[in-house]
């Protein structure tokens, strides 16, 4: 009998996140004040983060321990099963193995709640007793009600209003929590109000919702702000999914050939691909992947520069891969893919070659969705579609070449709202946006003038 998925006991999840910092062959050009332009320090970001968070953000240790709290919390829903995609396989036709890790198994249902459940908990424990944040395909602000319900917290998301209007039993699951939501571009901040006395019919974008929740934040004494994804103490928080990965591939037997992730701002993919670089680092043989939409192909097709995570320029300026901060994506359905820039981290390994990064069509990558829903059964959210899409491309290539490769790609999600997506579709209706150049062009103009990292 051939196994078909490994669960760790509870006793086995693991007790610390992995920090990449202290092991990144350069480091990481310091972000730099949005006003004076000149490196930050702890006591700028305090305004907004706990200081538990912005130690973490900059940290030199190697293993971060998880708090006891945080582990019984994770404990609701994790470890996560580390599957076999047999039946894709036998589809395919080939000789690769395919593994996915699920963390579509969290009630939120995606991997979001792995950084909302610690960060919730760090904002608790600092006296913090409001949280506010953006979401774009509405799993993040999800997760985050969630946990700032496990931590008896209040939670206001502003959702990007394309996703607000696909979506709206997202905006349920929100309420259901006990959060407030509303539509990105609102009323209720400046950055908001400008955006729509701009254009009223406004999409919204991940960088404007940012600027309306920080804004938020940095309005109100009892509130902070929480990111769901790009800085470095998510993608470490996130880092629970390639440990955990890396003792089930061991009880199968098997290390990968590569690790696949999509990327938005890059936290799943940073999450279960960061604990492989380290082994990669160490010199054993194993590829990260990256997959972005063709729309919104910040690594492939962006700058590394510095510039604002929001639209407002309300954010640190940082060094990333970026499409520009005025650059707003089309509407596509993998609405947590519509971001301008990318994690610091991932950009800086993007940089060493320790990653490479692809992008893909929308349509190619529902195509790809719908043959994992028919063999293996999960809906996939469209976000995650763009990892399945390539590690079905990587399944066949092995097929061409006759290589038996072991590919592991983190199912990051769900697809359980995102069915009007599907229906679009199977209806035809699913536009292939293309980039347009001339957009990230203009975009990339306005932050000419912003100092370049050093590469
Ligand atoms: C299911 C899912 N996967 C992936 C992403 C992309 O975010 P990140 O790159 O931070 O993992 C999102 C973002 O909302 C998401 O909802």
């Amino acid at each position: 009998m051939k196994p078909r998925k490994i669960y760790l006991e509870e006793h086995e999840m693991p007790t610390a996140y992995y920090n990449i910092l202290p092991d990144l062959p350069h480091p990481l050009a310091p972000p730099l004040h949005p006003g004076t332009k000149q490196p930050l320090g702890p006591q700028d970001l305090a305004a907004i983060f706990p200081m538990e968070l912005i130690k973490q953000e900059m940290s030199p240790e190697r293993f971060i321990e998880i708090p006891e709290e945080v582990q019984e919390a994770y404990r609701t829903f994790r470890p996560t099963p580390l599957i076999r995609a047999l039946d894709l396989e036998r589809k395919l036709d080939t000789p690769a193995e395919i593994y996915y890790k699920y963390e579509g198994v969290s009630p939120a249902g995606s991997h979001k709640t792995n950084t909302a459940i610690p960060q919730a908990f760090y904002n608790k424990k600092a006296g913090i007793k409001r949280l506010a944040t953006e979401t774009g395909a509405g799993q993040w602000g999800s997760a985050l009600s969630l946990a700032c319900r496990m931590f008896d917290m209040e939670c206001k998301v502003y959702m990007v209003r394309v996703s607000y209007d696909q979506k709206p039993y997202r905006r349920s699951m929100i309420h259901t929590w006990g959060a407030e939501v509303v539509a990105s571009p609102s009323r209720d901040t400046k950055a908001g109000r400008d955006a729509l006395a701009a254009n009223p019919h406004a999409p919204g974008s991940l960088g404007l919702a940012i600027s309306e929740a920080v804004e938020d934040a940095a309005g109100r004494e009892d509130t902070n702000y929480s990111l769901g994804s790009v800085l470095n103490h998510v993608l470490l928080h996130q880092t629970i999914i390639g440990i955990e990965a890396m003792k089930q591939m061991e009880k199968f037997d098997r290390f990968p050939d590569m690790v696949i992730g999509c990327v938005g701002g890059g936290s799943n993919f940073g999450g279960i691909a960061i604990p492989f670089v380290r082994e990669r680092i160490k010199g054993k043989k194993v590829r990260a992947i990256a997959v972005e939409p063709a729309s919104c192909p910040t690594l492939t097709k962006g700058e590394f520069r510095y510039d604002f995570g929001d639209t407002a320029m309300m954010t640190p300026l940082l060094p990333m891969f970026t499409l520009g901060h005025t650059f707003v994506p089309p509407s596509i359905h993998a609405g947590g893919l519509r971001y301008h820039g990318m994690s610091p981290i991932l950009s800086r390994l993007l940089l060493s070659n320790l990653i490479e990064a692809r992008a893909y069509m929308q349509n190619e990558v529902f195509e790809a969705a719908v043959t994992f829903a028919r063999t293996e059964g999960i809906i996939p959210a469209p976000e995650s579609s763009h990892a399945i899409k390539a590690a079905i491309d990587e399944a066949l290539l092995a097929k061409e070449e006759g290589q038996r490769k072991v590919i592991l790609f983190n199912l990051s999600g769900h697809g359980h709202f995102d069915m009007s997506a599907y229906d679009a579709y199977f209806a035809g209706k699913l536009a292939n946006h293309k980039l347009h150049v001339e957009d990230v062009k203009k975009a990339l103009a306005q932050i000419g003038e912003f100092p370049v990292p050093a590469v």
